[in-house]
């Protein structure tokens, strides 16, 4: 064991105290940016079978337990402060019943929790099929994606990653598989839907999927003026993704627009943002926080240009507001998509027109969801054994 002073001087890799000791579990960005502070073990799973083994020895120590994925969420909130076994995905990763008859509009694929969206995207493209417009531009994983109600930007197609979801098996919280299917009358799918991991390990998803098609990409740039007086809404709703790129120190937008269903090996197109010979920013060293807020596409002049005169406010004072790829500021829209706890959900009891989708930021929440969310975690969970900071600020517990 490491002595402390070294260990907290060295990274945050191992923190003792007396005779417990704990690893800090963190996010990609490695050192420094934890995602849990109290973690007792990290289990690499090797299939469906061995997660629920391990869930259920968790249960028989009175320890709490989290999936990872692949480590892209922002920031120390993945965890309780409890002890909590960190079981990995990354090797539970098979793909299987893929399903496509010749001529058939659609079908579907099952993927364990760890597959990524390259993975799947190799795999389905090799087979004449894609996931159509839900798939999102990086190297996470499905589990986490769905667990967390990851989006593509696009107001005009159904974007989350859970529209393409056909049904879900979850670890619940003894260790048992519960297989939870699309209905939108079924609160037990509402919760699933986006579930922040509070309901158990989604083990496997069946997704839906379309024949291979091409798309393309185009990227125009604006002067901030043209957008912040713009039709915003315009910009975004006809392609079946676009969003919005803004550089506040050049006073300018980019607009960047795919079509037709993307398919998988683009990731150069999909992840955007570099030219050639540019490097990402984690590859000179930068960190950065990320702010995310949501709010209806209706008030998206308004919040941008009350974004730029803080921006100035600051500039008043010698501070420059700039951005990089990593540190923001991407603008994203979403389709509105009803479920308890997803961004793009609508119908909240604020009043608030969500219609024309969202441009993300802050979840929007409803009491009464969160309400019928919680029924369904307690029936799932009843011991909190997948408990989360989240969740405890939701008073899930
Ligand atoms: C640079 C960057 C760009 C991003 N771009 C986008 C974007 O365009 N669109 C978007 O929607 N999001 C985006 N995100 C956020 C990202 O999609 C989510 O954080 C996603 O959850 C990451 O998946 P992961 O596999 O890395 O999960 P992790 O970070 O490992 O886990 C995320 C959370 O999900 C839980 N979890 C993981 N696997 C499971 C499982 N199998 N069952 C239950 N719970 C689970 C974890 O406990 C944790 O709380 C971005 C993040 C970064 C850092
Ligand atoms: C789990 O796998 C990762 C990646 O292969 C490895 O770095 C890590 O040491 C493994 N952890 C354990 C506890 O075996
Ligand atoms: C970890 O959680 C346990 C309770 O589950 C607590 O006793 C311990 O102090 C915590 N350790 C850290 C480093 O937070
Ligand atoms: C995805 O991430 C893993 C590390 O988690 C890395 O080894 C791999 O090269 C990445 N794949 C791609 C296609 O970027
Ligand atoms: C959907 O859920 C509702 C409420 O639980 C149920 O009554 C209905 O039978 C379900 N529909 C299907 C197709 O399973
Ligand atoms: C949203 O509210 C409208 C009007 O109350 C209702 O007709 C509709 O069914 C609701 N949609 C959902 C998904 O709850």
């Amino acid at each position: 064991m490491i002595p402390t002073g070294l260990a907290v001087g060295l990274s945050s890799l191992l923190l003792c105290s007396g005779t417990a000791s704990a690893l800090v579990w963190n996010t990609f960005d490695g050192p420094g940016s934890p995602a849990c502070h109290n973690v007792s073990r990290v289990h690499n799973a090797t299939s469906v079978e061995d997660m629920q083994s391990v869930v259920k020895s968790a249960i028989q120590s009175k320890s709490l337990v989290r999936a990872a994925g692949k480590g892209h969420m922002w920031y120390d909130t993945q965890c309780s402060d409890d002890s909590t076994i960190i079981i990995r995905t990354a090797n539970v990763a098979g793909i299987y019943d893929f399903s496509l008859p010749e001529g058939a509009p659609h079908g579907s694929v099952l993927v364990d929790a760890g597959v990524t969206f390259f993975q799947l995207a190799e795999y389905l493209h090799d087979r004449g099929a894609s996931v159509g417009y839900t798939l999102t531009n990086w190297n996470i994983s499905f589990g986490g994606s769905v667990a967390m109600g990851a989006h593509r930007s696009s107001i005009r197609e159904d974007s989350m990653v859970a529209a393409g979801v056909l049904a879900m098996d979850i670890i619940d919280g003894k260790g048992e598989i519960r297989k939870v299917k699309r209905n939108e009358s079924d609160d037990d799918w509402l919760a699933a839907s986006t579930s922040l991991g509070l309901l158990g390990i989604i083990a496997r998803i069946k997704l839906k999927i379309y024949p291979d098609s091409k798309v393309y990409a185009k990227q125009n740039t604006f002067d901030e003026k043209e957008i912040l007086e713009g039709d915003i809404y315009g910009m975004i709703a006809p392609y079946a993704t676009a969003n919005l790129w803004w550089w506040p120190y050049k006073r300018k937008f980019h607009q960047r627009y795919y079509d037709w269903p993307v398919y998988g090996w683009n990731y150069d197109v999909l992840i955007g943002g570099l030219y050639p010979d540019q490097k990402a920013q984690w590859d000179y060293g930068l960190r950065a926080y990320t702010l995310e807020l949501a709010f209806p596409v209706t008030m998206a002049n308004a919040v941008l240009k009350r974004a730029r005169g803080l921006f100035d406010e600051e500039l008043k004072r010698g501070i420059i507001m700039t951005s990089t790829y990593r540190s923001g500021i991407n603008i994203k829209f979403g389709r509105h998509y009803f479920d308890f706890l997803g961004q793009q959900t609508y119908n909240t009891s604020d009043g608030v027109d969500w219609s024309k989708g969202t441009i993300m930021s802050k979840k929007h929440l409803d009491p009464n969801y969160l309400a019928r969310f919680k029924a369904v975690r307690q029936k799932f969970d009843p011991n909190g054994i997948y408990r989360n900071v989240i969740g405890e600020i939701l008073e899930m517990y």
